[in-house]
């Protein structure tokens, strides 16, 4: 199997299993606790069907949308995600640039392996910053200042990860960061070559944005989960939100938004976006997915705020339907994820390909020419 094999998400999936040791495959592909929300998230697209038009005389339809205030010339973008240096070791380089070629953002983590100062040397597409709330307010600021300063165009912060999700595949396959050398993960690296020996002779691993004020994570290797419950602080209130809202000044996300009353107190704190989700499932578990949960926010904030779906999207027809929902934009992480571990850079832009032909096919199918013709017609529930 090869890139070229690579029709779909689930054969992306295959190809980074056999590319992947163990524990980090399932620390990209679990969830929290039964994982029952992370099923869900992609479940609940098949509760609604699409309704084309005919004869709409669509021709070449327009893909682009606007969110935080950028032109981006495909519906769907990169959400942020943790450590992809061990996925690629071209990690959050490669999917920088993938991204730029497509017109769309790439978001980085705090828990990214480059920095904010090395992605805007190699990248000028549209960036977005993921923040967490660090118990050292220092570093929460350095990083805003830092984001300023290279020119970042969008920030979001994390709210729905203020205790770590209980990833039992992480328990059990002793994943940490960097990897530990165990018996258990040294037989799984052993059993893959190829990585094992990219990833020594790349450069060296480390959260590239915060190695400078905690060794924890990066030359002393810690479970995600030990990572966030030391460094993120779980007393973060609304009046943090607000502090970064002013102190970041430009277009702004809060990510892990599901509830309607949250989503209004998003408008209300001045934030210009929410992301609707509960961060693929890793999480709460058992918790409602964004999809199913799209057409309160739409009908309560519509309008006020973009609403950004995030989670469980498979499919170009996933992204249709949540634009007609009433999304502004999706974003999707184990899907380029995975395109990643299968092939790095070209993995990630041969995702962005598939994802791209499939939504421009299914616009013209519909009988639709812009992202703006996408609404509640084109769905009809069971
Ligand atoms: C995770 C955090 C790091 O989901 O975002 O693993």
């Amino acid at each position: 199997m090869n890139l070229n094999d690579c029709y779909n998400f689930e054969d992306f999936r295959k190809l980074a299993k056999k590319n992947l040791p163990a524990p980090i495959f399932h620390y990209i592909d679990g969830g929290a606790d039964d994982e029952t929300t992370l099923k869900r998230n992609t479940e609940s697209f098949l509760k609604c069907d699409l309704v084309p038009n005919i004869l709409a005389s669509v021709g070449e339809p327009d893909l682009s949308t606007e969110v935080f205030g950028q032109k981006i010339d495909l519906p769907i973008f990169l959400s942020p995600t943790a450590m992809q240096r061990l996925y690629h070791h071209d990690g959050d380089k490669a999917s920088a640039r993938a991204a730029e070629k497509f017109g769309t953002f790439y978001s980085m983590s705090t828990m990214a392996t480059s920095s904010i100062e090395e992605i805007a040397n190699i990248s000028g597409g549209p960036k977005l910053f993921q923040l967490y709330i660090h118990k050292d307010q220092g570093l929460t600021d350095n990083l805003i200042d830092r984001c300023k300063s290279s020119g970042f165009k969008a920030m979001c912060l994390t709210v729905d990860t203020v205790v770590a999700g209980n990833r039992e595949r992480d328990h059990r396959w002793g994943f940490t960061t960097p990897p530990k050398l165990t018996l258990k993960s040294l037989m799984s690296f052993a059993m893959h070559p190829k990585w094992a020996f990219n990833y020594l002779t790349h450069e060296q691993f480390q959260l590239a944005n915060v190695s400078h004020w905690t060794k924890k994570g990066s030359s002393i290797a810690k479970g995600v989960m030990e990572y966030i419950n030391e460094q993120y602080d779980p007393a973060m209130s609304w009046k943090d939100a607000e502090y970064v809202v002013k102190k970041w000044g430009g277009p702004f996300a809060l990510k892990g938004v599901m509830s309607v009353e949250d989503a209004k107190r998003a408008v209300d704190i001045g934030a210009s976006a929410i992301m609707l989700s509960n961060h693929g499932g890793r999480q709460l578990d058992g918790s409602r997915s964004p999809f199913d949960q799209l057409p309160a926010i739409a009908d309560a904030v519509g309008g006020k705020i973009e609403i950004i779906l995030d989670g469980g999207i498979r499919r170009g027809t996933h992204v249709l339907k949540a634009l007609s929902l009433g999304a502004t934009a999706c974003s999707f992480g184990k899907g380029f994820l995975f395109a990643l571990g299968a092939g790095g850079q070209k993995g990630v832009e041969q995702i962005l390909t598939r994802m791209r032909d499939e939504i421009r096919r299914d616009m013209i199918l519909l009988g639709c020419k812009s992202i703006k013709e996408l609404n509640k017609t084109k769905i009809a529930y069971r």
